[in-house]
């Protein structure tokens, strides 16, 4: 059985540290902002392992005038369970959770290696790639959820 559940902050670390921190500490795998109540994490299972993990901050960048935006951060899946529709799934499943608490905006910033699978769930390229210290090159990445 496969489903998305709402999962803790501590509970995304098992697929956090192996595929977006791999070599760090664990302490790597806090992020700024994760314990607020405004935060959602979530996890993609199979029957009961979790396979992959998305997180949500209710965050505004200065690059865009929509009042109420979210930032998408820590989307992995394990390297096993890649290729078979999960990172989709996932990333679908918070656009229609922004949509149902009226988000104007999501935007993240998203690994070069990963922009073309976002491009495909229709985000947009905003400016110049840029570096992340020790995470390496990425791109502000958007979509509006109002017309
Ligand atoms: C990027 C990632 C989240 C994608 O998740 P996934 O479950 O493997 O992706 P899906 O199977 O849902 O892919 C959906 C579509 O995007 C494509 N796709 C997947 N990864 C891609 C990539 N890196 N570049 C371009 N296209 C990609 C798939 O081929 C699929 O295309 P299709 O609909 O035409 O078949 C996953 O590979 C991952 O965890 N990578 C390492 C960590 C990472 O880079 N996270 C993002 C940080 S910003």
């Amino acid at each position: 059985m496969q489903n998305i559940k709402k999962i803790t902050a501590l509970e995304t670390y098992s697929v956090r540290q192996p595929v977006l921190r791999k070599g760090k500490p664990l302490s790597s795998c806090q992020f700024d902002g994760d314990e607020l109540k405004s935060t959602q994490h979530f996890g993609f299972f199979i029957d009961t392992e979790l396979a992959g993990i998305i997180s949500l901050y209710k965050k505004n960048n200065d690059n865009f005038s929509s009042s109420n935006q979210y930032q998408i951060r820590g989307m992995a899946v394990l390297d096993q369970f890649q290729k078979k529709g999960i990172g989709a799934k996932l990333v679908l499943f918070c656009e229609d959770y922004c949509k149902e608490i009226h988000v104007d905006l999501i935007w993240f910033n998203a690994r070069t290696s990963a922009v073309g699978f976002y491009e495909k769930l229709g985000f947009h390229k905003i400016g110049l790639p840029f570096e992340i210290k020790e995470v390496g090159e990425h791109s502000l990445m958007s979509k509006n959820l109002i017309d």
